[in-house]
C-alpha cells in the first residue's frame, strides 16, 4: 500500500451515471488485476474505494459510478486538481488457475476489475471469453474496449434494450476452463450456482479503513485445513478476491 499524489488528467462520463477517471503519478507502482485504490475527498471521513481497471506506466485508469455523496462529488473533479490515493490494496486475481479458456462475468461497475485481468490473460496468450451484464442499454460500458484486447464479448441486459435479453447467467458459454466474477451480491450468487467450474469473486463490500486496520469489512470463509470449521477474512486486506471454494454466503 502506498499513499500518493495524484494529478487528474481527465474525468468523463461514458454512459448513464457511469464515469473514466484518468490519474497520473510519478513512479506508479504496477497495481494487479482485481486490485483497487482508495480515495480520500475533500471534507469526507472515509475514503472512497475503487477498482483499478487499467494502468499504462504512470497512468491509472479507473471507471465509477455516482451512487451517493463521495461518487458525486469525486464526478464534480477536473483535469489538473489532485487526489489524494491509497494504491495497490487488495490481494487481486491469481491469474495462475485460469486455463486456456478463462471466462469474465462482470455485472454493472463489476466490470471494471475485469479489464486489466482480461488485458493480462490476453498477453499471457489465453482465449478470453467476457459476459457483461447491465440493466439497460443507456448503461453499457466497456464492450469496445474487451473487444479491442481480443476477447470474444457478449452484452447482457436485463430489459434487453442491448445485446442478449437476461443476466450473466443467461449467456454462459458452452464450455471455458476457469471463470472470474464480479458484481452485485444477488449476480454473484448466481454465478456461483451455475457456474460449471471452479472461479474467483471479488466482492466489493462496503469498507472502513480499506487496509486492514477497522475490521468492519470482515467475512466469514470456510476454513480448508480444518473442514467443517469457519475463519474470517478481510475483504480489504485478504480479498477483495475470495476463490469459490471457501466462500460461505450469510442468509
Ligand atoms: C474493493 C471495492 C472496489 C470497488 N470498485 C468500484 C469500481 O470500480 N467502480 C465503482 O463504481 N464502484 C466501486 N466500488 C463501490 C464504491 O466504492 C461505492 O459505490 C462508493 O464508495 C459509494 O460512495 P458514495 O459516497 O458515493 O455513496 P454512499 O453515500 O456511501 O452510498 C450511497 C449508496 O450507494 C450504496 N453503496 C455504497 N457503497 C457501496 C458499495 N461498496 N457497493 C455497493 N453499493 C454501495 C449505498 O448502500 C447507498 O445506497 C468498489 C467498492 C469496493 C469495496
Ligand atoms: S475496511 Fe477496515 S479492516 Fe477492512
Amino acid at each position: 500500500m502506498r499513499e500518493t499524489k495524484l494529478t487528474i488528467l481527465a474525468n468523463e462520463p461514458i454512459s448513464e451515471k457511469v464515469y473514466r477517471l484518468r490519474l497520473r503519478g510519478e513512479n506508479l507502482e504496477r497495481q494487479r488485476p482485481g486490485q483497487f485504490v482508495n480515495i480520500a475527498l475533500e471534507g469526507r471521513f472515509l475514503r472512497r474505494p475503487i477498482s483499478v481497471f487499467d494502468q499504462e506506466g504512470d497512468e491509472l485508469r479507473l471507471i465509477y459510478k455516482t451512487v451517493g455523496a463521495g461518487t458525486d462529488q469525486l464526478s464534480r473533479t477536473r483535469a489538473g486538481e489532485t487526489l489524494n490515493v491509497l494504491t495497490g490494496l487488495g490481494n487481486g486475481y491469481d491469474l495462475s488457475r485460469a486455463g486456456d479458456a478463462p471466462l469474465l462475468l462482470g455485472g454493472g461497475v463489476g466490470v471494471p476489475p475485469l479489464y486489466l485481468l482480461a488485458r493480462e490473460l490476453r498477453k499471457a496468450g489465453k482465449r478470453v471469453q467476457a459476459v457483461l451484464g447491465f440493466n439497460t442499454a443507456a448503461e453499457v460500458f466497456g464492450e469496445a474496449d474487451f473487444r479491442a484486447l481480443g476477447c470474444a464479448v457478449t452484452v447482457t441486459t436485463a430489459d434487453g434494450s442491448y445485446g442478449q435479453k437476461g443476466f450473466v447467467t443467461d449467456a454462459l458459454p458452452e464450455h471455458y476452463s476457469y471463470f472470474y466474477t464480479c458484481g452485485p451480491g444477488p449476480m454473484l450468487r448466481a454465478v456461483y450456482r451455475a457456474a460449471k467450474t471452479d472461479g474467483q469473486f471479488s466482492f466489493e463490500e462496503r469498507m472502513g479503513c480499506g487496509f486492514g486496520a477497522c475490521m468492519g469489512c470482515s467475512c466469514r470463509v470456510k476454513d480448508p485445513e480444518h473442514p467443517g470449521e469457519v475463519r474470517y477474512k478481510r475483504i480489504c486486506r485478504e480479498g477483495p478476491v475470495l476463490e469459490k471454494e471457501e466462500i460461505l454466503w450469510d442468509d
